[in-house]
């Protein structure tokens, strides 16, 4: 395609006027979502810089429609290009069905060392919600992404491995029922520190003010609690002039954060879900391992008003995948209904990856205003009073018929 390739230097893209930007359309909803999310980041790109800059779009196959054209539904020219091209968007993908077959999403995270899973979450005016002020919530969860119980290393009750694993447990000491299923859980070290790394460097890039690191570590000391420790030693090794601690900040700063800090604090998971409710302000950037992150996540999704207005990213030092985070509603599939804020939404997190904030911010506008005009989607409109269903494209014309070039930047917390 014509363009230029997205070079990446100390982990960051370097984005050049018109980059190549892969595209995997999705399986299910994917198309008429994939659709809309182009046509609304064109128009924005287009409002924010003219002819100046503008992504061309490079369609590659995944899911049911690799599987039709090419035999097989992850092809290796895919994989090739989302290395070679760094940057790009999927929509959701079917599960393979038969058993033993791994989901193509979490190859693809695994192929690509996409290590921080990354989750905005925040609230839209007028989408309806079960907490009373969902607009206190703005957060971005940096969920760690290839270790953990995620890693995948169990066995089953009664298999060779967890006989053999029991048996050494019992060596030393260890009081276990012949009847036990064996999970292993890991955490290192280095999948630790640049977790923490890229969460702390995006608080500092979008001028967010704290950081959170969230464990279990009072149970799980030697893979949670290493985790905090860990993430702790890196932010004092390569982040002391900016981070302040939460002790410090009372000792040293009578409790008000300096101009230009960020604080770092840390919370234990459970005591997070309870404040992310009771005190949603205080949290802003999350620091976290990968099964604390999925509840979390999806619990702070729900608090905003559903997920299917969450989007996310998967992102590594040389290659970043922006994709929807529910999945292919087969129910809905060719109906023309589905709602495209979440793929839409996630390519807006991949503008601001880009640095293409401008743009970014004139789509996450669009889509609020449209929201709040109660023009929106049936999975929302059921849920309010008075409102104007759309059409999934009609959606997408309605943002960006809402579209304003802003005047100036305005800052964020
Ligand atoms: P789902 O998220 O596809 O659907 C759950 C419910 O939410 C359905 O009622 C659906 O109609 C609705 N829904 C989802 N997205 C919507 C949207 N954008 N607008 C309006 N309504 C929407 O989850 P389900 O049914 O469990 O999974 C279906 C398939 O998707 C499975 O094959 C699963 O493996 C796959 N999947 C893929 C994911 C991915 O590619 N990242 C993530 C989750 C599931």
């Amino acid at each position: 395609p014509a363009g230029e390739v997205i070079q990446f230097k100390e982990g960051k893209p370097i984005t050049p006027v018109q980059p190549i930007i892969p595209f995997i359309e999705g399986d299910g909803i994917g198309p008429e979502i994939s659709d809309a999310t182009r046509l609304v980041l064109d128009a924005a790109v287009s409002l924010a810089y003219g002819s100046a800059r503008r992504i061309n779009w490079f369609e590659v196959f995944a899911g049911d429609k690799a599987r039709q054209q090419f035999g097989k539904p992850l092809p290796d020219d895919t994989l090739a290009a989302l290395r070679h091209f760094g940057v790009s968007i999927k929509g959701p993908l079917n599960a393979p069905t038969g058993g033993g077959m791994r989901s193509l999403n979490v190859t693809m995270r695994q192929h690509f060392d996409l290590y921080s899973c990354v989750r905005p979450v925040r609230y839209f005016s007028g989408v309806p919600s079960v907490v009373k002020r969902p607009q206190d919530l703005d957060v971005v969860i940096f969920r760690e992404n290839a270790e953990d119980v995620y890693a995948g290393i169990e066995f089953e009750m009664g298999s060779p491995l967890a006989k053999k694993i029991l048996a050494l447990l019992a060596e030393e000491g260890y009081d276990i029922r012949e009847d036990t299923g064996v999970g292993i859980k890991i955490m290192s070290r280095t999948g630790t520190r640049r977790l923490v790394r890229a969460a702390i460097q995006f608080a500092i890039d979008q001028q967010r003010k704290v950081v959170t690191i969230v464990h279990k570590g009072n149970i799980q000391k030697f893979t949670e609690g290493a985790f905090l420790k860990w993430g702790l030693e890196l932010a004092a090794e390569e982040f002391a002039e900016i981070m302040v601690s939460e002790d410090d900040l009372w000792s040293k700063h009578g409790g008000v954060l300096p101009e230009g800090k960020i604080l770092l604090n840390h919370r234990i998971a459970d005591a997070t879900f309870f404040e992310l409710l009771t005190r949603a302000n205080k949290f802003s950037v999350i620091a976290t391992m990968n099964l604390n992150g999925d509840y979390i996540s999806d619990a702070a999704a729900a608090q905003v008003g559903g997920l299917g207005i969450a989007p996310g990213a998967n992102i590594g030092d040389n290659c970043a995948l922006f994709e929807a985070t529910h999945g292919t509603a087969p129910d809905i599939a060719g109906k023309g209904i589905a709602n495209p804020c979440s793929l839409l939404l996630s390519g807006v997190m991949m503008l601001e990856y880009l640095g293409w904030t401008e743009a970014a911010e004139i789509a996450t506008k669009a889509v609020q205003k449209t929201i709040k005009a109660r023009t929106v989607t049936g999975d929302l409109a059921r849920f309010m009073k008075t409102s104007t269903k759309l059409s999934t494209s009609d959606f997408a014309q309605a943002v960006v018929g809402n579209m304003v070039k802003p005047r100036r930047r305005s800052g964020k917390k």
